[in-house]
């Protein structure tokens, strides 16, 4: 049985939150809440503890059976979903403040995290409001948005009123079903620009910030499966994940080749030098009078020399980053690289692709174009690539 924790904030929806519990324990689910005080003032935590048949919690300062309740409550659950959530709780949750149970609880939990919000239309389009939740969102906090208009308890008319109930309970179900949906999947995923050293001080590179491969690292262990994460990017290793620090092709060639044995999936979200100078200098090169002209060679195709070992279990995808006919290069490179999948990103744009934090994809397969992911923060791209993935896996 799933268990859910489900954070009530204070707003008007509240009572929805207790249609919500009863649906979903009808429906299989253990549901656990946690009321701020502020939500006490609008439902009493009686009605809850009815619904859900459990004590409800609101007070910070009580010792849980196996020790300190938030961290027993932020442990002990499958999923967690705040419903209502307000301006108020989005924001505390986007800046890691904890000064009450639920945002305790939202902190220590490693659970997946869905938020519904509902306000009023004006602290709703506040760009405080806008932007704490794109925050959460690139953190991989799933938002189950308010209906686009209606009427409010504030007699104003437009959008934040609270998803429907039913819209709600099935996000949630959907979340749970794809939370394990890669368990014990074991999954290496690349990410980075490599660093082809000129001299000790200087190196051929590229834009890619590695972003996309965090994201979908930071995705498939929320999914539950296995992540080995063979980066050039400084950026933090996501939790759960095991991270590989690498700089050049010839390294990310060597750390890929070494566990593509012991993979189930490879996505290789790198962006590989082609070309490395042919000699790095030891020291610092100095400039002279005339142009300087550097000899290059050829670095490894990771990909295309993985092709011939892949196993008939093992699933792989490739990206493709272009600035010029997207499609047809890309579809060139699934076949060439023997490729399950290949995400095709246009990176001439500016508001996509290499450094930005919103991506915008197409995904082709061996019959042509299978996705067209519209824009939005890299981690949901992440997850609509792990989808496919999943989805292809089960059903080549
Ligand atoms: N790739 C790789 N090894 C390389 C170069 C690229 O494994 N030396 C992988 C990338 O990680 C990506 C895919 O191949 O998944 C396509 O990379 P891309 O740079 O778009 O294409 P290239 O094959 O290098 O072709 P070109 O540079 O001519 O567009």
């Amino acid at each position: 049985m799933p268990v859910l924790l489900l954070g009530v904030s204070g707003g008007i929806a509240v009572y929805k939150a207790v249609e919500l519990t009863s649906w979903l324990r009808k429906r299989g689910w253990e549901v656990r809440v946690i009321m701020t005080e502020n939500a006490t003032r609008f439902v009493t935590p009686l009605t809850f503890q009815t619904m859900s048949r459990h004590a409800v919690h609101v007070d910070p300062f009580v010792e849980g059976e196996a020790g300190v309740e938030h961290i027993d409550l932020a442990r002990g659950c499958d999923l967690v979903a705040v419903v209502p959530a307000t301006a108020n709780l989005l924001a505390k949750y986007a800046h890691g403040l904890a000064d009450d149970l639920l945002t305790t609880t939202l902190l220590a939990t490693r659970a997946p995290v869905m938020v519904a919000p509902a306000m009023n239309t004006a602290m709703w389009e506040h760009p405080a409001t806008q932007a704490n939740l794109a925050i959460l969102q690139a953190r991989g906090v799933e938002v189950v948005m308010p209906q686009a208009a209606g009427e409010l308890a504030c007699g104003e008319e437009g959008a934040g009123k609270l998803a429907e109930v039913t819209a709600i309970a099935e996000a949630l179900e959907r979340r749970h079903r794809l939370a394990g949906s890669l368990y014990g999947v074991r999954v290496l995923v690349t990410a980075g620009g490599t660093r082809e050293p000129i001299d000790p001080v200087r190196y051929i590179g590229n834009r890619s910030s590695g972003k996309m491969g965090h994201a979908l690292a930071e995705a498939a262990a929320a999914r539950g499966a296995e992540v080995t994460l063979v980066t050039s990017a400084s950026l933090p290793i996501p939790a759960g994940v095991e991270g590989v620090r690498v700089q050049t092709a010839a390294e990310m060639e060597a750390a890929v080749s070494g566990r593509f044995g012991a993979a189930d999936v490879l996505v290789m979200a790198a962006a590989v030098a082609d070309y490395r100078p042919v000699q790095a200098a030891d020291r610092k090169i100095k400039k002279g009078q005339g142009p300087m002209v550097l000899e290059l060679e050829r670095t490894v195709d990771v990909l295309a020399s993985l092709a011939p070992h892949k196993r008939a279990d093992q699933f792989v995808v490739g990206f493709a980053a272009e600035t010029n006919d997207v499609l047809g290069y890309a579809e060139g490179k699934l076949q060439k690289k023997g490729l399950d999948l290949i995400v095709a990103n246009d990176v001439s744009r500016a508001d996509i692709g290499f450094e930005a934090d919103q991506n915008a994809v197409t995904v082709l397969g061996a019959t042509g174009v299978v996705a067209e992911v519209p824009r939005m923060p890299k981690r949901q791209v992440a997850d609509r690539i792990w989808d496919l993935v999943v989805e292809r896996r089960q059903r080549p």
